[in-house]
């Protein structure tokens, strides 16, 4: 078989992103371009993204976007072997848009599509900069999914548990607008939290030592807003937030210590590979947190480098490269998926 270059499309919240990727016959990942246009500074003034007004930016920006993937690629429409776009979980109006984009590629070419779960991309995300075999423990913490999956292969999960309520992101997002940090929160929080006291604070310590595999941070984020009512000075602020970035840590490596276990049992402690992915992989103290955990148990630590945890199109390049190595392609019919688990 001969090197695939994919294509790959993203569009499924608040970024427009395109990546041209070669993948060698023997598996070898080349990213050639990685091109992302950030929303945030149109979202910015509504606290979050606005359904709406990441549609129309996506329309605004596809072409653009992937053409300058194209050519920081050097690679022209005639050199690709497939397209892959993002068909779902997401918001639909911005899914719609790149994988009508990607469809219309596709057709002109004759190309083949690959309509690739977002999620699927993530827990590939890894794979873009280190050669990390399958199978994998993935511990996925986006700003819409917090779950623990045994990944066996391409499109092959198993859940292990998943969050009950809110997602790790979504925890971190509204807990720093509490504290009225600007939009997208979770960097921002990091930022704060910078040589403030993690024991200033007591805040609920959901589900830990619990069975299962499941997650729960609403009551942390209620808990977290009401404190953030009461400070009043910069090292309250500075301490709340260190408070806040610590107790998501815990509760990511206690569920993710429990997944282990669990795991490790089922493969009879071979293979031990644990990867954490999504945008909540780029905070330093979770990834410390769960670097410790994965020590403990004798796991691999794994994690993409931070421009692969966000939301990017490289992931979900490699994600259809994978699948049509395997010769896993989509109709041109292929719907754009709201929930899509996976
Ligand atoms: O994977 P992603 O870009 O989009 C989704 O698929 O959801 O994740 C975005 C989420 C947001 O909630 C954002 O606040 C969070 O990841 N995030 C972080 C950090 N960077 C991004 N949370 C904590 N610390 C960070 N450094
Ligand atoms: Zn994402």
């Amino acid at each position: 078989m001969t090197d695939l270059i994919l294509l790959g499309l993203e569009t499924s919240c608040d970024e427009t992103a395109a990546s041209v990727l070669r993948r060698s016959a023997d598996g070898r990942v080349e990213v050639l371009s990685s091109v992302i246009a950030s929303q945030i500074a149109a979202h910015a003034p509504y606290g979050g993204v606005v359904p709406e007004i990441a549609a129309r930016a996506h329309v605004e920006s596809i072409d653009a976007i992937a053409g300058q993937a194209m050519s920081e690629a050097g690679v022209i429409y005639g050199d690709l072997s497939g397209v892959a776009a993002t068909a779902g979980p997401g918001l639909v109006g911005g899914v719609m848009v790149g994988l009508a984009f990607g469809k219309a590629v596709a057709l002109a070419r004759g190309l083949p599509l690959i309509a690739v779960n977002h999620l699927e991309g993530h827990a590939v995300s890894a794979r873009l900069a280190a050669d990390i075999p399958y199978p994998f423990l993935l511990l996925l913490v986006s700003g819409g999914h917090c779950q623990l999956l045994a990944v066996e292969g391409v499109g092959a999960c198993k859940r292990l548990g998943s969050t009950i309520d809110d997602a790790a992101g979504e925890a971190f997002d509204k807990i720093a607008k509490s504290l009225g940090l600007p939009y997208p929160g979770g960097p921002a929080l990091e930022k704060l939290a910078v040589g403030g006291d993690p024991t200033a604070f007591t805040l609920p310590r959901a589900l830990l030592g619990r069975d299962g595999c499941d997650f729960s941070f609403s009551g942390l984020k209620t808990a977290a807003a009401r404190l953030a009512e009461t400070v009043t000075s910069e090292t309250q602020r500075k301490d709340l937030a260190a408070a806040v970035q610590t107790a998501i840590a815990r509760q990511l490596s206690d569920r993710t210590d429990r997944a282990m276990a669990a795991y490790a049992m089922t493969r009879g402690n071979r293979d031990l590979r644990f990867v954490v992915a999504g945008g909540v992989a780029a905070n330093g103290a979770v990834r410390a947190k769960l670097m410790e955990t994965a020590a403990a148990r004798g796991f691999s630590f794994n994690a993409p480098p931070l421009i692969y945890c966000t939301d990017n199109a490289a992931m979900i390049a490699l994600a259809g490269a994978e699948r049509l190595a395997l010769g896993m392609t989509d109709p041109l019919d292929a719907p754009a998926r709201p929930r899509w688990p996976l």
